[in-house]
């Protein structure tokens, strides 16, 4: 079959991998419905997917993975470029050569008794000029099925490539060989030997032992964000970890934000709002990645590279997000989510009411009342992109969706107002640099606990972050001041002194887009403040909200003593990266601090 291959770059890649790996059978993905079915039928049989209820979530599987498999795993994930400097205090480092012969020993052999898949995937809408090519190498037909939602995938990925096109090499293997005649478990894997790497220089990817998320998608965050990062920095374009969204006003006219939050801070949610204000529409391009090129108008346009939503599940609801719910209806693989005795999935705030009997994450009959949960905290929905009913007429535009607005946010109890806006685009990048967030579920952690994470790209980025600013800075250059996107700042997550939300978020959060719509229209409705420009007064439509004057106040209070104490923090934080933090950043912080200081 192999040899049907045109590329043969990629024929002596896959044999190479096959002599290393010694897999029973090779096959050569083609994408079909049938190719799927018969992929979901055989995981029924191993016991990996259980079939969901046709009546209620047609042609859906849930999956429950190993207890020890259920999240991205930082501290095992590696960037290995030649030098160490070039992966910077934010990533693992290990030497190349040392990587590479501790891999070729855990892949000898890992394969064997499995099938190894190839699966011929395009990162962003086919032939578009900001749209690449990855070939993964997997022996988890779970994986395969999954990046055939979330991913273009299959024999038009191979027509594309044809006899010289470039290809991402993504390697992966759940790291547990079969011997002859050895019954398969539901979700192999092999948690104490998992290693993420990535060698940027060589732009490839080798994932060993884990069959999760960000972690065997490789797709994802391993190309479209680490690896990414590195080729837009050399080419000049941007990988980033945001959504974009189309905003479209009362008098019909549309415009996109591009907006970058840390993990599990309600992306999805933004992405698929069900505006509150009458009149103002938003619609969905993507939910977690932007690849983003200026173009020759002079701005900057992105695209969504990948094909499908891999959401967060617990939270997601009727009131929070139906899109996502409606998303999710049909044809989805569920992972980690709890079974109703009706066939159907659940989790912790799905609904108001607590199902009396389900069958927990860990495959055990559950009632509530106990302190286990029903569904994984980090426990995932991967839904084509194309069932959102409020998906973008752009959102496959192989141009990209020129971005008007740049929105940066964290999860953030106090310190940062609901929303204001940056002075400039190095400011903008400043802002970006600056973001931070309470810790949550989505990869191991102290929930809780504040961590920065610049541009939300900490765990994604695959170099040394101070260049990745500079190349922020540097692509503020590439055009002309009135055409580069304005950068905001949000914060849905202060609370007041009692240690309540103020702010209603979800649908409401509308009333700040409205505003950033506004400010990039060229209108003012603004007030300068050492920060950067906050909304003057009555410029936000809080119509209807009914929120007290002093949470209004809290929501925009800049309390000069702590935004020093921050100034200060972000001194002591940027300077591990030393030599490498551009002075442009460092001039960001003193001009903040002073404007602070002359009130
Ligand atoms: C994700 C993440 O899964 O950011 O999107 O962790
Ligand atoms: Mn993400």
């Amino acid at each position: 079959m192999l040899e049907t291959l045109k590329n043969q770059k990629l024929q002596k890649w896959i044999h190479e991998i096959v002599e290393l790996t010694e897999p029973a059978r090779v096959h050569l993905c083609d994408g079909s419905e049938e190719e799927n079915r018969t992929l979901c039928e055989e995981m029924v049989k191993n016991g990996t997917f259980v079939h969901l209820n046709e009546a209620k979530r047609a042609g859906s599987f849930l999956a429950l993975s190993n207890p020890d498999d259920v999240a991205r795993v930082e501290g095992r994930t590696f960037i290995c470029s030649e030098k160490e400097i070039d992966a910077g205090p934010t990533n693992n480092w290990r030497a190349p050569k040392e990587m590479q012969d501790e891999l070729n020993t855990l892949f000898k052999g890992c394969m064997r008794g499995r099938t190894l898949y190839v699966i011929p995937f395009s990162m962003g809408p086919l032939g578009s000029d900001i749209a690449h090519i990855g070939i993964e190498l997997t022996d988890s037909p779970y994986v395969v099925c999954n990046m055939r939602i979330m991913t273009r995938m299959g024999q038009a990925v191979l027509d594309l490539l044809g006899d010289e096109g470039e290809f991402i090499p993504c390697l992966h293997s759940v790291g547990r060989p079969l011997k002859v005649g050895e019954k398969d478990v539901p979700w192999p894997c092999n948690p104490k030997q998992t290693h993420i790497v990535h060698f940027p220089e060589k732009r490839s990817i080798w994932s060993f032992g884990s069959g999760y998320g960000g972690n065997a998608l490789l797709g994802k965050k391993c190309f479209a964000l680490r690896i990414a990062s590195v080729m837009a920095r050399d080419e000049g374009w941007m990988a980033e970890h945001m959504l974009i969204v189309g905003v479209t006003n009362p008098e019909g006219k549309k415009k996109y934000f591009a907006a970058a939050f840390p993990s599990a801070c309600g992306k999805t949610n933004l992405a698929m709002l069900q505006s509150q204000l009458p009149g103002w529409k938003i619609e969905c391009v993507g939910d977690d990645i932007a690849w983003m090129k200026v173009g020759k108008d002079g701005r900057l346009y992105a695209i969504n590279p990948e094909a499908g939503f891999f959401g967060v599940a617990p939270g997601t609801s009727a009131k929070s997000n139906p899109n996502a719910l409606a998303s999710c209806s049909k044809n989805s693989i569920f992972t980690n989510v709890a079974l109703t005795p009706e066939g159907d999935v659940w989790w912790e705030g799905m609904t108001k009411e607590t199902p009396p009997q389900l069958t927990d994450w860990h495959g055990n009959p559950w009632t509530p009342g106990g302190d286990v949960r029903a569904a994984h905290p980090n426990s995932r929905f991967t839904a084509p992109a194309n069932q959102c009913p409020v998906i973008d007429s752009a959102w496959e535009d192989p141009a990209g969706v020129p971005i008007s607005a740049i929105i940066f946010g964290g999860r953030r109890g106090s310190l940062i107002p609901l929303v204001y806006e940056a002075f400039d685009w190095n400011h903008g990048t400043y802002l970006g640099c600056s973001v931070s967030s309470e810790m949550t579920a989505a990869a191991a952690g102290q929930i809780g606990k504040l961590r920065h994470d610049p541009f939300a790209m900490l765990p994604f980025c695959g170099y040394n972050m101070g260049d990745y600013f500079n190349h922020w800075l540097s692509i503020g250059k590439q055009t002309t001041p009135d055409k580069l996107p304005k950068v905001f700042s949000v914060n849905w997550f202060r609370k007041s002194p009692d240690g309540k939300f103020i702010w209603p978020g979800f649908g409401e959060n509308v009333r700040v887009l409205k505003w950033i719509f506004e400010r990039t229209e060229g209108e003012e409705h603004a007030e300068k403040t050492p920060i950067g420009y906050l909304p003057e007064q009555g410029a936000l439509d809080l119509d209807g909200l009914h929120l007290p004057q002093e949470d209004v106040h809290t929501l925009f209070q800049i309390d000069q003593t702590a935004w020093l104490g921050e100034v200060q923090e972000m001194r002591d934080y940027l300077s591990q990266f030393a030599e490498r933090l551009p002075q442009g950043i460092s001039d960001q912080l003193d001009q903040l601090e002073k404007r602070l200081k002359n009130g």
